[in-house]
């Protein structure tokens, strides 16, 4: 029994139309199964459709508000940060207690983030942030970000096609024929992989570029047609094998090598991140402005600042008949397959920090001690320490 003596709370998201949640009724089920209590807010699951009953069923114990939920839970699994919970007048941070555990997406080095991240440590209350999760093959099971990405690479790209006024695939009718859609993808990590697995499989021509030479070489072995950017890899490439951020000219250089594709595209794809930094420009708005009238952009780096001079986050902007789409937190919007894998990732996490009903923390292991944020009282997180200059 793992996880006996200890009580999970699995709080409402209270983020504006975020839609998942941090555990399914089959992850519960794996933690009641192993001697765990399991809190679930009321209709917590709603969004990802998963009625409190389905809950109940399995063992868990659905609570009316967060307060409760907070006051007795040990180990609090959330997908979003702790924010100000609007219903019951309180942060959520207010609501925790010293020696409480709490797993989520806390995006620590940003910078709205700071003063939350500071009263977690202030409260005591230990915090692992899955967006730091290394990308080390033991954690892939763990990694949320990677699965997240799959879910924004692929809605993303149908997003776009769904705004096209033309076809994606060629059709050969009686009137005569339909050439494919063009599909630009830049950036070729998880997210930009999907976006060209779904435009191929619409039927679209699918050209995509990255500044790694892995990350190329993946794009050839998916069938697409790689546009070769005139980067060194040395300037491109940093520590273990991540995108670097690339010198003003080395950006300029790539803008202008880009610039054709994107005029002759019909849906260009933004995904190219660095990680840490902000996402950077490649998309400028003299180069929106070469597009087609009834063109995309969806710029799915938004989040990290997007990739489209032009993006704006959490809308959707229409700048000579093209439209630059910034929508945020795309994996929201696929909440059933986000919440499941997500939800799958939270609990492998848990299996791999809990041994017989204590949370072990274990510093010198890679995965806690790039995860881990506050704990016993200070903070801990080198992305975050260097962000608030301490
Ligand atoms: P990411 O989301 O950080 O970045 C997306 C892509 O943007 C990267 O491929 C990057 O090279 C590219 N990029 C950055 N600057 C660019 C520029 N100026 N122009 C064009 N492209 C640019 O990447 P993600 O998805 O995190 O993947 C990074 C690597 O980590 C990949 O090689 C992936 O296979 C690996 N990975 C390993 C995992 C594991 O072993 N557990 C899990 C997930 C990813």
């Amino acid at each position: 029994m793992k996880y006996r003596g200890l009580t999970f709370g699995i709080p409402k998201e209270i983020m504006k139309s975020e839609c998942r949640v941090a555990a399914t009724p089959e992850t519960a089920a794996l933690l009641v199964d192993q001697g765990a209590s399991v809190l679930v807010e009321d209709s917590a699951g709603q969004g990802s459709f998963f009625a409190n009953h389905q809950y109940v069923d399995v063992g868990a114990e659905v609570v009316a508000g967060p307060e409760d939920l907070y006051g007795r839970a040990d180990v609090v699994l959330k997908v979003k940060e702790p924010m100000f919970n609007d219903r019951v007048s309180q942060h959520e941070v207010d609501l925790m207690h010293e020696g409480q555990y709490l797993v989520c997406f806390l995006h620590p080095a940003s910078p709205q983030n700071h003063d939350m991240i500071r009263r977690l440590a202030q409260s005591g209350v230990t915090s692992f942030t899955l967006d730091s999760m290394p990308r080390i093959s033991r954690a892939q099971a763990m990694d949320a970000l990677t699965s997240m990405s799959t879910v924004a690479g692929y809605k993303g790209l149908l997003m776009a096609a769904n705004r096209l006024p033309k076809f994606m695939p060629m059709l050969g009718t009686a009137v005569g024929m339909i050439y494919p859609a063009q599909v630009l993808v830049i950036g070729a990590g998880v997210a930009g992989l999907q976006s060209m697995a779904t435009a191929k499989r619409l039927g679209a021509v699918v050209t995509a570029c990255d500044i790694r030479p892995d990350a190329c070489e993946q794009i050839k072995s998916l069938g697409v047609k790689l546009l070769e950017l005139p980067i060194d890899p040395h300037l491109a490439v940093g520590e273990g094998g991540y995108a670097k951020n690339l010198p003003p000219d080395e950006l300029e250089k790539e803008r202008q090598a880009l610039s054709e594709s994107v005029a002759q595209s019909d849906i260009v794809v933004l995904t190219a991140l660095v990680p840490g930094r902000r996402a950077p420009i490649l998309v400028t708005k003299e180069m929106v402005e070469s597009m087609s009238p009834g063109s995309i952009v969806v710029d799915i780096s938004i989040d990290q600042g997007g990739n489209c001079e032009l993006a704006k986050a959490g809308d959707v902007i229409d700048h000579n008949g093209v439209i630059v789409d910034g929508t945020q937190n795309i994996p929201g919007t696929v909440p059933t397959h986000a919440t499941s894998l997500f939800a799958k990732n939270v609990l492998n996490f848990v299996d791999f920090l809990v041994h017989d009903g204590h949370v072990s923390l274990d510093r010198s292991d890679q995965i806690v001690a790039e995860t881990l944020v506050t704990h016993g009282g200070d903070i801990l997180h080198e992305g975050t320490l260097e962000a608030i200059g301490e």
